[in-house]
């Protein structure tokens, strides 16, 4: 086989945010807005890349240079990927990479992570390596970390598993919870945000208010495990109570926004059973859980209060050879 092309999906955090980090379990949902990524092998020994949605446009190096001198950011996970991928698995030729994502790389969705998952998954059907998903997850890990140099790779989980998956760093354990989908409504800030140093400034705070910083994540750890139970009984009214009080939690530690507060206010306002950002804070995108009576209404409220309703269906598939 010389050519194959692989597609992940996005994902949306459901509750955990910043606890995680601290080794306290999360829920997180993939969606079925999907990555795609076609590898091809070139007997040349030669990179090309082609990812129009991260602004790289004819990226061609010689399959040495890749890793090396400054490196594009839209091209960094995908070099890394490929270096670490080869550490492994060294192979003759080079190869060239287009990606096309259905969603925007601006929504937090975790289109670094699908497209690293994509690329690795990619590679070993190419060369013919069996990969289970446990090294995927593994190599794919040690991506995300040599690039970013912090983060939790539960989006990582999340494109390859698929489905809603309860997480613990890093992949210690990732375990599917059986529900056939959420009722999400998704609305989007308008707001890019640096996971890292969302990240960094938690970590900060927490050097200068350790008591108070450790209690607040802990809350967060209480609650995802009682939400993983009460979503395989579809208990959504006290899901939704949980996503609130998490929403609070996240607000003590500084990390939500006027923006976020305004989307997630109205959505509540429209008869919401609960809503709170998804991720890192301060902007990406904020969830609520509706009935499907309630779905119009509050995808209306949060349009009115400035947000952007981004339509997804939650529990798509993980990581696929199309
Ligand atoms: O901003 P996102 O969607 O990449 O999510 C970040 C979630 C954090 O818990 C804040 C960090 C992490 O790596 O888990």
């Amino acid at each position: 086989m010389n050519t194959v092309t692989v597609s992940a999906p996005g994902k949306l955090l459901l509750l955990g945010d910043h606890a995680v980090v601290y080794g306290y379990p999360l829920l997180v949902t993939s969606v079925n807005q999907r990555l795609h990524l076609k590898a091809t092998l070139l007997n040349d020994a030669l990179f090309q890349l082609e990812a129009p949605d991260v602004n790289v446009h004819n990226l061609s190096k010689t399959m040495h240079e890749i890793g090396r001198g400054e490196i594009i950011k839209g091209a960094s996970y995908i070099e890394r990927g490929l270096i670490n991928f080869m550490l492994k698995y060294p192979f003759k030729g080079g190869v060239k990479i287009e990606t096309q994502s259905e969603f925007s790389s601006q929504f937090g969705f975790g289109s670094s992570s699908a497209s690293i998952v994509s690329l690795i998954k990619a590679m070993a059907v190419l060369i013919g390596v069996n990969l289970d998903n446990k090294e995927l997850f593994d190599i794919s890990y040690k991506t995300l970390i040599d690039v970013a140099g912090i983060g939790s790779g539960f989006d990582l989980a999340a494109a390859i598993y698929g489905g809603v998956i309860f997480y613990i760093t890093p992949g210690k354990v990732i375990e599917s919870v059986k529900v056939e989908s959420l009722s999400l409504v998704v609305g989007y800030t308008g707001v890019k945000v640096n996971t890292a140093s969302v990240v960094r400034e938690v970590a900060e705070l927490r050097t200068q208010k350790k008591e108070f910083v450790d209690t607040q994540l802990k809350l967060i750890g209480e609650y995802v495990q009682s939400v993983k139970q009460a979503i395989m009984k579809k208990d959504w009214a006290f899901v939704g109570s949980l996503m609130n009080k998490n929403q609070e939690v996240l607000e003590r530690l500084g990390v939500s926004s006027p923006k976020l507060d305004a989307l997630i206010g109205a959505a509540r306002k429209a008869g919401a059973y609960g809503a709170k950002l998804s991720g890192a804070g301060r902007g990406d995108c904020m969830i609520a859980l509706v009935s499907s009576e309630k779905k119009q209404l509050v995808s209306e409220a949060i349009t009115s209060a400035g947000g952007q309703i981004i339509p997804i269906e939650t529990n798509a598939a993980g990581v696929v050879v199309e």
